[in-house]
């Protein structure tokens, strides 16, 4: 994902590494700071000591300022604080979102993504893919119901949603993934394209959608936005409603969850934020996303199914 989203970037941190090499140990540390010696007496000689004293100082305070973010970070998401100057709301922000995505090559659908499945989790993408659809898509989302995708991107869950409901309302912020989707989709005529502002989509009634499907979407969105997200859905969903949004959980190490761009959300946060905003939690699943520490989450609105509802 997104270069700009990189912002995590800021987040990450060097793990010490050391190699086996001819018999010595060749110390990467070591190597790294005789290079950035190097470069000082570069710079100290073609722009003299004042400015590469300051650049150095510079540089010392972004990287103290990256771990007081980390720490600020560790403790939101302990205490699951959102709103109002919350640090971990500064990265993964919407418009850093929408400008990696209107820049994107779609050309290839989002099954590039798809791929991923065989350098993450070492299994086969076509495969994953089919489990991913039966096991969670197709065991909560019904025939003939409406069906809201929150970051449509190329379509790559749209068809097959397409296939199975009524109505798919495909809802995304970036104008050029919307039209990757409605060119590749061109043949389904029960798709409703919605372009996201800054706000959410507003021309779906209260209480018209039975289902809620977003994958590879939360899992760049802040906690700051996922919470705005959670409470349109309780607006959105018909009582008895099921939402399965797939979003970022617990990570083996800082890089991995910078290396996925992703967002500082955990499963825990996200099952509090389910809490404060009066739904119900349904499953917690860690075993089906394409990438190890992700979470699919599925909840409902309570409340009596519609007519035609789930
Ligand atoms: C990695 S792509 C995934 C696209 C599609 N869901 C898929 O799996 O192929 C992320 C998509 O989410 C969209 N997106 C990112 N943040 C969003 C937000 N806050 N609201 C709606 N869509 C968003 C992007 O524009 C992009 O189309």
């Amino acid at each position: 994902m997104p270069d700009a989203l990189a912002g995590n970037a800021r987040c990450s941190r060097m793990p010490r590494q050391r190699l086996e090499f001819d018999g010595g140990r060749v110390d990467l540390d070591a190597e790294l700071y005789r290079r950035r010696w190097r470069k000082f007496q570069k710079y100290r000689k073609e722009r003299g000591l004042p400015w590469t004293a300051l650049f150095t100082l510079r540089l010392l305070a972004l990287r103290t300022l990256k771990r007081l973010d980390r720490w600020i970070i560790a403790i939101e998401q302990d205490r699951f604080l959102i709103g109002e100057n919350t640090v971990a709301s500064e990265y993964n922000t919407l418009e850093e979102n929408r400008k990696w995505a209107d820049s994107y090559d779609w050309s290839r659908g989002g099954e590039e993504w798809t791929n991923d499945a065989r350098s993450l989790r070492a299994i086969d993408p076509g495969e994953w893919k089919n489990r991913l659809v039966t096991e969670m898509m197709l065991k909560y989302i019904r025939p003939g119901s409406v069906v809201l995708e929150m970051g449509a991107g190329a379509g790559r869950w749209t068809r097959i949603l397409a296939q199975r409901c009524s109505r798919v309302l495909a809802a995304d912020i970036s104008e050029v993934a919307l039209n990757n989707c409605k060119k590749n989709l061109a043949d389904y005529q029960n798709i409703q394209y919605l372009l996201v502002g800054n706000g959410l989509p507003d021309e779906i009634p209260d209480e018209s959608v039975d289902f809620i499907w977003s994958y590879d979407v939360f899992v760049h969105v802040n906690p700051n936005d996922t919470a705005r997200y959670l409470a349109y859905f309780k607006g959105k969903l018909k009582p008895g409603g099921i939402a399965i949004i797939h979003h970022p959980g617990e990570y083996r190490s800082s890089s991995d969850r910078v290396n996925g761009w992703r967002s500082f959300m955990t499963g825990r946060f996200f099952a509090h934020l389910l809490e404060g905003n009066g739904m119900r939690l349904l499953e917690q699943n860690r075993a089906l996303p394409h990438k190890w520490g992700d979470v699919i989450t599925v909840f409902t609105k309570d409340g009596k199914p519609g007519r035609n509802g789930p």
